[in-house]
This record gives structure tokens, C-alpha cells and sequence, in this order.
């Protein structure tokens, strides 16, 4: 970056990233910096698609129902109704204005919707079973057009408070090695999702909560991390790093079996396989630990195989690299993390607790997904949320923001490391606990045993982080354990099992169904 001042930095060049640039350069200079390649994001590998109120026979009530039915007492309803209304009018905007090429149906005229679990209509707009790629693609072309600036290979390190409000951000290029400081009048955060603190995840490298842990040592309010959503049918296979099977087979008529080929999802639920999420992954997980197996199976082969290439074509591509023929053959598959339902407590505006930082998309937590979040209302939410964060930041900047002389970056006596294994050992150790202990199915003692963990580990990366010159992997690696502190806390903290936070040792709801808040007390600089 030549020149490390503007109006607004935008971190995070997914879905809401994207989107809040484009109408932001209307009235602002905005530049976007983005951790690695510019399309690298959870939003280039959504699968199932767009949940949206668009066939006739389908209404508002009925989406608003199903969002507030599966996030379990603790979705605000205000905000699920203003999402759930602005939908349409923002996907006709992605159409309309940005070539979104969304799949239609066989008559050509409206749009094909597919069906998810919790949802009781069919409403999931797709282009096929590549959605994420098609929207990434198109906001990102509409970018280049508008000459947007986008900095790859930059990764921010660090929120600059001062009396309460964001100033900028440092930001680590990965190809200089340097770290600059950015002024802004406005900062926003649109860096995505967390699934990287989970041994297993549908989630992409990048997805490390990063704006979280920034937002949380700025002193923003963070709220309910632990609702963290693990996706019922990941592709098992050794070779197979996060691969997701889209809920969207299900939808199609995809059936869940044992390794003995019976159906076990009656026993869970009426709705079977397309029960929510949360009672699926669930059960998927008990049946492993009855069993012993490694995997359960989804079957769709019944649905033939034009049909099943014709409407699956990324995910039977994808699973026939592996030698798995999903028109004949049942696809091996396991529950893994996928969704970070907490986040920066913000409104729909993005607006948080801090004074111009705003945070939209996954790293938000705006009352949308309460417990638990329906399927394929995350692109939705980031939709809304980025075009309304970007009418804030009109009125924002309308009312007056001065820039701010801000110190270098001050390495201080840092040293390269010569031990980056402690990187790694740390890294793993923090996924692989927090899957074994801070999973799908928790206790109180696991919980305590990975509290104690984090809490050592934090002292080693902290000692790390301040004498050893900063690397990708360290910034990273110290995002992790934060969010992992995170979630463990408010694990704890909640004594019931309500939506995807399921404690043995309290297997009720609570009469008051209550959001959990976490604040890092510090002075202000
Ligand atoms: P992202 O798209 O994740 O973008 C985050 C951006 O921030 C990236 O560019 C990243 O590189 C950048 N970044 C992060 N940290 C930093 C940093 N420190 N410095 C600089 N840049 C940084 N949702 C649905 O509604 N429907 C679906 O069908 C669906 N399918 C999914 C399938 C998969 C496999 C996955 C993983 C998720 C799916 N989701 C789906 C969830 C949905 O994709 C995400 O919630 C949504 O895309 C998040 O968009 P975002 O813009 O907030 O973040
Ligand atoms: C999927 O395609 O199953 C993912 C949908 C979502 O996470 O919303």
C-alpha cells in the first residue's frame, strides 16, 4: 500500500466483505486488505445456497418461524425479521446488479429452490452446488470494476483503540515481512469464520477468527462463542482436508445409514435427516460412539445418476477424485465444525461496542442465529448486514471523523524464531482439545481440563508472540487460542444445553433463555 490512509479499511474479502465495498465506494475511499488470495474465503465454498422468501406459496412467517424455532430462545426477533424481509430485495441487487447467475428451474423462468434441514419450504437459492463460488466470483469482478483497491497477502494484526473508538489497524504483509500501520476513519471487520480451532472443519485455512480475537483485545463485547455449529456430513476420507457434502443431498432425498446400511435418523427425530443440524450432528456422533465406527453414510444413489450430476456437480467431481461414485456408491462422511454462531456482538448496522469499528458477516454476532443457526441464513445475514453497515458508514462519515497520528509498529528486540515447531505443537494441540473436549457433546470436567490447557498455552504463546518476530502462522496461532479462551468460558458459563451447546451434566433449558457477554477489561491507549 502506498499510501496507509483512508477513509475506510475493509478486512476480509468475502460475501460481506465484498458487498460493503462496493456500495461504500459511492461515498468513500475504500481499500480492502485480505489475508491471502483475494476469492480465499468460507464464502468460495458454500455449497447449498441462499436462504430466501421467494416462491409465492412460501411467506415471511414461515422462514421467520423456522429461524427462530431452530436458534432456540435466543434469536432477536427484531433482527430475524428485518434480515428475513430485506432478503429478497438484496438477492434481486445480486442479480440485478452484480450477474449472479443463480440456478433456475426446468421451466426456465423462476429460480430452483432447494430444501435444507429446519426449513419447512423449499427456499435456498443456488447455482448448482457451487453458490459460494459463483457470488465470490461476481462481487469480485464487480470490484475490479469499480477500482476498488484489494491488498492480498496482508493480514491485520491488530485493532488501534484510542479513547474508545478504532483508528486504524496494523496490518503484516506476508510478502515484505513488514507491518504497517493503516489510518481509517472506520474499520471493518468482514473477516469471516473460526473453524480452524477445531481438529476437524468444512472450513478453509483462513477461517481462524482473526476479527474476533482483534475485536476482543480492543475491548469489543463478544457474545455467545459457545454455539459453534458443527455440519453433520463432512466427507471422511484420509486424503480429503475439509471437504463439506452439502445438507442440500438431504434435501434431494439423501438418507444418513450405519455401515450396515440401516437408517438411523427416525430414531432422532421426526423431520429424520432433515431434522436441524444440531439433532443430526448429534446423532451422527452418538451412533460413532456406540459403534466404534469411523464414519456413518449418505446415500442418494436412488436419485440417479443425471440427476445427481446435473444438480451435485462440485461435490460428485469432488468425491470421485477419491474414487467415491456418489451415483453408486454411499459417501463416507463425519460431523465436523462449521459455523461460528458468536462473534462481535454488533447490530445489523455492524455497529459494535466500540466506536468506528464495524464487524459484518460471520465474525458478527448480531441475534440472527440465537443457539443455533438455520442453514443458509449466513450468506443471507451477510447480504443485509453489508448493506446496511454501509448506510451507517454514510451517516458516519457525514457527521465528521478526523484521522489520527498513529506510533510504527514497534518490534521491540524480536528475534526470528528458531523454533517454529512451538507454532505447530501449539496449533495442534489447541484443535485437537477443543474437539476432544469442547465438541459436539460436552461435560463439565472436559470443559475444566481444556480450560486448564488454554490457560497454559496462552503464557507460552504470549511469551512467544513478544520475542520473536511475527510470521503468518503466529498472528494466526495466537487468534486461535483466543477464540478457544473464548469458548471455553462461555461454555462454562452456560449452565444448560440449549440450540448446538449440548452439556451433559446440565441436559435441561433454563427458563430465561440468556446471551453470554465477554469483555476484556483495559485501559484505554
Ligand atoms: P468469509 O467469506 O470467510 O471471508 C473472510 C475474509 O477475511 C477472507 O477473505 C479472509 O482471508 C479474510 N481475513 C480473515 N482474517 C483476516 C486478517 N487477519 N487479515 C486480513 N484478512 C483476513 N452459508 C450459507 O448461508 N449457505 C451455504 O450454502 C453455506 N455453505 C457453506 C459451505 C462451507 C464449506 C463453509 C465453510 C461455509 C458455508 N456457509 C454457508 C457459511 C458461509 O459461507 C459463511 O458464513 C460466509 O461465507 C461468511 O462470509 P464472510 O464474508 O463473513 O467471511
Ligand atoms: C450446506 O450446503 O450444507 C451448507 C449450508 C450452510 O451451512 O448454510
Amino acid at each position: 500500500m502506498n499510501d496507509p490512509k483512508v477513509d475506510i479499511l475493509v478486512i476480509g474479502s468475502g460475501i460481506a466483505g465484498l458487498l460493503f465495498s462496493l456500495k461504500a465506494c459511492e461515498f468513500a475511499e475504500v481499500s480492502i486488505i485480505t489475508k491471502k488470495e483475494r476469492a480465499e474465503s468460507n464464502t468460495n465454498y458454500a455449497q447449498g445456497g441462499i436462504a430466501a422468501v421467494l416462491d409465492p406459496l412460501d411467506s415471511f412467517e414461515s422462514h421467520i418461524k423456522d429461524t427462530l424455532i431452530a436458534g432456540d430462545g435466543l434469536c432477536d426477533r427484531k433482527v430475524v425479521e428485518k434480515i428475513i424481509t430485506d432478503g429478497p430485495t438484496r438477492i434481486q441487487e445480486l442479480i440485478d446488479q452484480y450477474n449472479v447467475n443463480f440456478t433456475k428451474s426446468s421451466n426456465g423462468k423462476s429460480y430452483d429452490l432447494g430444501m435444507e434441514g429446519g426449513h419447512s419450504n423449499r427456499r435456498i437459492l443456488h447455482t448448482k452446488d457451487l453458490t459460494g463460488q459463483e457470488v465470490e466470483e461476481s462481487l469480485l469482478n464487480a470490484i475490479v470494476k469499480n477500482h476498488i483497491p484489494i491488498y492480498e497477502n496482508c493480514i491485520a494484526v491488530d485493532l488501534i483503540p484510542r479513547n474508545g473508538k478504532i483508528i486504524g489497524a496494523y496490518v503484516y504483509n506476508k510478502e515484505n515481512r513488514e507491518v504497517i500501520v493503516i489510518q481509517a476513519k472506520i474499520v471493518v471487520l468482514a473477516t469471516g469464520g473460526a473453524g480452524k480451532v477445531y481438529l476437524y472443519t468444512s472450513n478453509p485455512d483462513i477461517a481462524t477468527g482473526d476479527g474476533i480475537a482483534m475485536a476482543y483485545r480492543a475491548g469489543a463485547t463478544i457474545m455467545n462463542m459457545e454455539f459453534f455449529q458443527f455440519h453433520p456430513t463432512c466427507l471422511y476420507h484420509p486424503f480429503a482436508k475439509s471437504f463439506l457434502i452439502s445438507e442440500a443431498l438431504r434435501g434431494e432425498g439423501a438418507v444418513l445409514l450405519d455401515k450396515n446400511g440401516n437408517r438411523f435418523m427416525e430414531k432422532y427425530h421426526k423431520d429424520k435427516e432433515l431434522a436441524p443440524r444440531d439433532i443430526v450432528a448429534r446423532a451422527i456422533d452418538d451412533v460413532l460412539k456406540k459403534t466404534g465406527d469411523d464414519c456413518v453414510y449418505l446415500d442418494i444413489t436412488h436419485r440417479g445418476a443425471d440427476f445427481i450430476k446435473q444438480r451435485f456437480p462440485g461435490i460428485y467431481k469432488r468425491c470421485l477424485n477419491f474414487n467415491i461414485d456418489i451415483t453408486k456408491d454411499w459417501i463416507p462422511v463425519v460431523p465436523a465444525a462449521h459455523y461460528c454462531c458468536g462473534g462481535v456482538k454488533a447490530g445489523i448496522d455492524g455497529t459494535t461496542t466500540i466506536g468506528n469499528l464495524i464487524a459484518i458477516g460471520e465474525t458478527a454476532c448480531t441475534g440472527l442465529h440465537g443457539a443455533n443457526r438455520l442453514a443458509s441464513n449466513s450468506l443471507l445475514e451477510a447480504l443485509v448486514c453489508a448493506h446496511e453497515a454501509a448506510l451507517k458508514c454514510k451517516d458516519l462519515l457525514k457527521e465528521g471523523i478526523d484521522f489520527h497520528k498513529i506510533k510504527p509498529w514497534e518490534p521491540g528486540n524480536a528475534v526470528d524464531s528458531d523454533e517454529a515447531v512451538v507454532i505447530t505443537q501449539n496449533w495442534d494441540e489447541i484443535r485437537r482439545f477443543m474437539w476432544n473436549y469442547v465438541g459436539i457433546v460436552r461435560t463439565n470436567k472436559r470443559l475444566e481440563r481444556a480450560k486448564k490447557r488454554i490457560t497454559n498455552l496462552q503464557d507460552e504463546i504470549n511469551e512467544y508472540y513478544w520475542n520473536f518476530k511475527i510470521t503468518s502462522d503466529l498472528i494466526e496461532l495466537r487468534n486461535i487460542a483466543t477464540v478457544a479462551e473464548l469458548t471455553i468460558n462461555s461454555a462454562l458459563s452456560r449452565k444448560e444445553s440449549r440450540g448446538i451447546h449440548y452439556n451433559l451434566d446440565y441436559p435441561f433449558k433454563l427458563p430465561e433463555a440468556k446471551n453470554t457477554e465477554i469483555i476484556k477489561r483495559r485501559k484505554w491507549v
